[in-house]
C-alpha cells in the first residue's frame, strides 16, 4: 500500500496533510510489563519461596546475594561482583570504589538514563559530556579525547541499546591520560565487542536489573571488576564501609552507603541468570528478521554491531535519513503507530544535560557545587547547552525506537518489518 497522499518534506515538517493509515496490526506486542514479554516463571517462584521460608531476607543472613555475585562474576570471567539495589547504585558503587576528589571530572555519553549521571554528582564530581558516533550512538572517541582536562579522572562508556562503544579507541585514550574506564552495560547484557563481553574490557562493568532490562528482579544492580583492590572497595562501598557484610567485629574502614541487595531480589535475579543466553538469542533473532525485511529501503539505517561484535537489542533502534526516506522522522514514527507498531521518536528526546537537573547546575541547595569545587578555578566552564554535542542532537532527531524483546514470535518481527515498509511507502 502506498501513502494515500504524496508528502514532500520541508525540513522536518510535512507540508501536505495526510489521511490516517489503516492498522496492519491490532494485537498488542509482548511488553516488558507483561508476562509474555518476560521470562519470569516457576524458577523465580521456587527460589523466592525458598528465601521467604528461610526467613533470611537480608544479605548478611542468607546466601542468595552471595550466590548471585559468584554466578554473575563467573559468567563474565571476573573475580569480583557486588550486587546492589539498582543500575544507578551499581555505577555509584564503581565510582565510590575509586578515589575521586571533589571537583574531578567524569566524561560520559549524553544519550543515557540519568542513572549514569547521578552517581557522578553524588561523588561530588562534574559530569562532562562527549558527543556520540552518529551511527552507534555511543561515545565518539575523538570527541571524548577533546573533552579531557587536567581534572578528568574517569570515563563512563555507555553501551547504548545493546550496541558496543568503540572500546579499543576508548581504552587507548584512557591509557594515554591515565583514566579509569567504567562500562555502563545497563542496556547491554552479553553484548560483544570484537569477541569480548562488554563490561570486561574497562576496569569496572555495571549492570541494571530494573524491570525493562534483559533480566530483571524489579530493581537491582551488579558491578564487576577483576582488580582485587577495586573489588574489595566496591563491596565496602555498598555496605557502609563495613567489611564482610557485618560478619565479624563492627568496623567502618571507608566511606560508603547501604546499597545492599536483599535476598528476595537475589532469588529472582539468580533464577533469571541462566535464561540470559536465550533472552539475547531471541532478541537477536527478532531484530535480524526485522532488518532482513527492511534493509533495502533507502533512508533507513538498521542497527548493526561492528565486525566481531554482538548487539543485544534492548530495543530496535532505527535511524533515518529523512531526505532519502521521503518522510520526516516524526511523521515516519507516527505512521508506524497508525499501523499498530508502538514506535517512539528520539528516545531521551534531547541530550541528557539539557534536562533541568543538569542544565541549571543546581544540585546541592542553591549552591553551584560541584562545578565550583575548590581547585576548579581557571578551568574552562562546563556548558550544558544546545550545540555542545551536535551529533547527539542530530542522531536523536533521526532515531525511531521500536520494541524488540525475547517474547517476540516470528509473526511479531514480520509485522514490524511489513509496517516499516508501508510507513516508508515501499
Ligand atoms: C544506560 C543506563 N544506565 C543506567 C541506568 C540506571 O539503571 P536503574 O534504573 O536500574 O537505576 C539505566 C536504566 O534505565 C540505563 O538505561
Amino acid at each position: 500500500m502506498m501513502p494515500a497522499v504524496n508528502v514532500k518534506l520541508n525540513g522536518e515538517k510535512s507540508v501536505v496533510a495526510e489521511t490516517k493509515l489503516a492498522p496492519l496490526r491490532t494485537a498488542p506486542f509482548p511488553g516488558v510489563n507483561d508476562p509474555a514479554g518476560r521470562t519470569l516463571g516457576d524458577e523465580e517462584i521456587a527460589l523466592l519461596t525458598e528465601v521467604i521460608r528461610s526467613a533470611k531476607l537480608n544479605r548478611g543472613a542468607g546466601s542468595k546475594v552471595a550466590e548471585l555475585e559468584r554466578a554473575f562474576a563467573e559468567r563474565y570471567g571476573r573475580r569480583h561482583c557486588t550486587a546492589s539495589t539498582s543500575g544507578t547504585s551499581a555505577i555509584h558503587v564503581a565510582l565510590g570504589a575509586l578515589t575521586l576528589e571533589p571537583g574531578d571530572e567524569v566524561i560520559t555519553s549524553p544519550i543515557t538514563d540519568m542513572g549514569t549521571v547521578i552517581p557522578i554528582l553524588l561523588q561530588n564530581c562534574v559530569p562532562v559530556f562527549a558527543d556520540v558516533d552518529p551511527f552507534t550512538l555511543c561515545l565518539d572517541p575523538a570527541d571524548l579525547e577533546r573533552r579531557i582536562t587536567p581534572r578528568t579522572r574517569a570515563i563512563i562508556a555507555v553501551h547504548l541499546v545493546g550496541n558496543a562503544c568503540d572500546m579499543d579507541a576508548i581504552m587507548a585514550i584512557a591509557r594515554r591520560h591515565d583514566l579509569t574506564v567504567i562500562e555502563d552495560c545497563a542496556q547491554a547484557y552479553l553484548t560483544e565487542y570484537k569477541g569480548r563481553l562488554v563490561g570486561t574490557i574497562g576496569d569496572i562493568g555495571c549492570f541494571s536489573l530494573q524491570q525493562s532490562k534483559h533480566i530483571t528482579c524489579g530493581d537491582g544492580g551488579l558491578t564487576i571488576a577483576d582488580d582485587e583492590r577495586l573489588g574489595e572497595r566496591m563491596a565496602l562501598f555498598a555496605n557502609k564501609g563495613w567489611p564482610n557484610y557485618g560478619k565479624g567485629g563492627r568496623d567502618y574502614v571507608m566511606f560508603g552507603v547501604n546499597y545492599r541487595m536483599t535476598e528476595l531480589q537475589a532469588a529472582v535475579a539468580l533464577a533469571q541468570l541462566p535464561k540470559l543466553e536465550g533472552v539475547v538469542a531471541r532478541r537477536v533473532a527478532a531484530a535480524d528478521a526485522i532488518t532482513a525485511a527492511i534493509r533495502d529501503i533507502p533512508g533507513l539505517l538498521p542497527p548493526q554491531a561492528p565486525p566481531g561484535g554482538r548487539h543485544s537489542y534492548w530495543f530496535y533502534p532505527l535511524l533515518t535519513r529523512p531526505e532519502e526516506l521521503g518522510w520526516s522522522t516524526a511523521d515516519f514514527a507516527r505512521r508506524l503507530r497508525e499501523l499498530g507498531i508502538p514506535a517512539g521518536h528520539g528516545y531521551t528526546g534531547k541530550p541528557i544535560f539539557l534536562y533541568d537537573l543538569l542544565r541549571n547546575q543546581k544540585v546541592y541547595g542553591h549552591s553551584h557545587y560541584p562545578w565550583d569545587a575548590p581547585g576548579r578555578e581557571g578551568l574552562p566552564p562546563v556548558r550544558y547547552e544546545p550545540g555542545v554535542c551536535p551529533q547527539t542532537e542530530d542522531a536523536l532527531a533521526r532515531l525511531v525506537v521500536i520494541p524488540c524483546n525475547e517474547g517476540f514470535a516470528a509473526q511479531d518481527a514480520q509485522d514490524i518489518g511489513k509496517a516499516i515498509r508501508l510507513a516508508a511507502g515501499r
